[in-house]
């Protein structure tokens, strides 16, 4: 059996995102199935070492998930060679020194998104992978949600005849930790700007890759940020005001004439089939598109209304949807990246989610936060 083994320095990974995506559901998991099996005889065996600024929390993670290596000393995981790829998952503004570290030390650089706050240092990063000549990549997980891989299947078969509009709905309520053994839910710098946080520059990363790669370019956009609630409780219970937008309502127009409409939001009560759902309206056919689901209706369901306030409503709309089946049985969409860059590192595959394509994402969230700040529509430049 040829063996590919690679050392994966797996840095910020105690945060939420860190430990939970990356850290247990993606690498464990790949470790514990063996590896990703190539060919009957080739795989890419991984070993991950843990590094992080706090001892206890490294330890006890590290005999959580039964991880042998761990280390606060990131220099010194840095210059062993038998560690190839370095990954990142500290809060955004830590970003730049890591990844300029690990460039430097000639490792594979594999990070979340958004690699930076702003275009130009998301492009200098991205730089500064390309000049040290490595292999790098950002998390574009949405992409691989197997109610995204349905809606791509519906539009390669050409489902929806000419596609007119896509409406997103993003969100849910995000306890601000001041209701009654109601605790915060997420990290208090997400609701301050000056430490990197903000709806806008979160989520419209995601809707950059989503959309580009799904529906076509986008060229121009409307964003209106808000933020609702002005003051959440901190890791300490301490009140602290928030700087940063918790809401915001996009409207993109795509080089193919496609609207978009996104609306993000941490403020806001779910009643629809999922966190995340998006619509797709086109000329034969719709399809309403959860993080799993996906649920078409074509002509032949579609209903005809008459509108009439006086009588109750004769159509029940839920009914004339038909649910997609599972093609197969889908992997966890962090874990299927992580495969992807595996391979790309290994066997030299391509990976076309590098720090360049993730820079496209900051471009937007920025574009966002100038057409708010402007209140006006804003072209982008790539
Ligand atoms: N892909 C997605 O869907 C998705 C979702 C949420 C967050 N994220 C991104 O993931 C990143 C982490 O978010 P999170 O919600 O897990 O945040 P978090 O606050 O839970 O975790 C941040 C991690 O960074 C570490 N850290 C902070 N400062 C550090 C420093 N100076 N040195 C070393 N480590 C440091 C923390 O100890 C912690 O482990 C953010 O960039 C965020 O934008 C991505």
């Amino acid at each position: 059996m040829k063996e590919h083994k690679l050392g994966i320095i797996m840095n910020g990974v105690t945060g939420r995102m860190g430990t939970n995506q990356h850290l247990i559901r993606s690498i464990c998991a790949i470790r514990d199935k063996g590896g990703v099996k190539v060919s009957p005889d080739e795989v890419i065996v991984i070993d991950p070492i843990l590094t992080g600024r706090n001892e206890q929390k490294l330890g006890a993670l590290a005999e959580r998930t039964g991880v042998k290596r761990w280390t606060t000393n990131l220099e010194e995981a840095l210059a062993d060679a038998s560690n190839q790829i370095f990954f990142d998952a500290s809060s955004t503004l830590h970003r730049a020194r890591f990844v300029e570290m690990a460039a430097q030390a000639g490792k594979a650089v594999y990070c979340e998104k958004p690699t930076a706050v702003t275009t130009e240092e998301a492009l200098r990063l991205a730089q500064v992978c390309e000049d040290a000549g490595i292999k790098n990549g950002v998390v574009q997980d949405k992409l691989w949600l197997p109610g995204i891989l349905k809606l791509k299947a519906l539009i390669d078969q050409g489902f929806f005849g000419e596609i007119l509009s896509v409406r997103g709905e993003f969100g849910y309520w995000v306890f601000t930790g001041h209701d009654a053994n109601r605790p915060a839910q997420r990290p208090s710098w997400n609701y301050r700007k000056e430490d990197g946080g903000g709806i806008i520059i979160d989520m419209l990363c995601h809707w950059r890759y989503l959309v580009d790669n799904v529906f076509g370019p986008i060229r121009s956009l409307s964003c209106r940020g808000a933020v609702h609630v002005g003051e959440r409780v901190d890791e300490q219970g301490e009140p602290y005001a928030c700087t940063a937008d918790d809401a915001c309502y996009a409207t993109m127009e795509l080089e193919n004439g496609i609207l978009c409409q996104f609306n993000s939001s941490w403020t806001v009560r779910v009643r629809r089939d999922d966190l995340f759902v998006m619509q797709v309206d086109g000329t034969k056919g719709s399809a309403v598109v959860g993080l799993r689901e996906c649920r078409v209706q074509e002509m032949s369901a579609t209903p005809k209304p008459v509108w009439n306030p006086d009588v109750a409503q004769p159509i029940n709309f839920y009914d004339g949807w038909t649910i997609v089946p599972d093609e197969e049985e889908y992997d966890n969409a962090f874990k299927v990246q992580w495969e992807l860059f595996l391979r790309h590192v290994a066997l030299d595959e391509a990976f076309p989610y590098d720090l360049r394509s993730g820079a496209k994402g900051v471009e937007l969230a920025e574009a966002g936060l100038q057409s708010w700040k402007d209140r006006k529509w804003v072209d982008l430049a790539s």
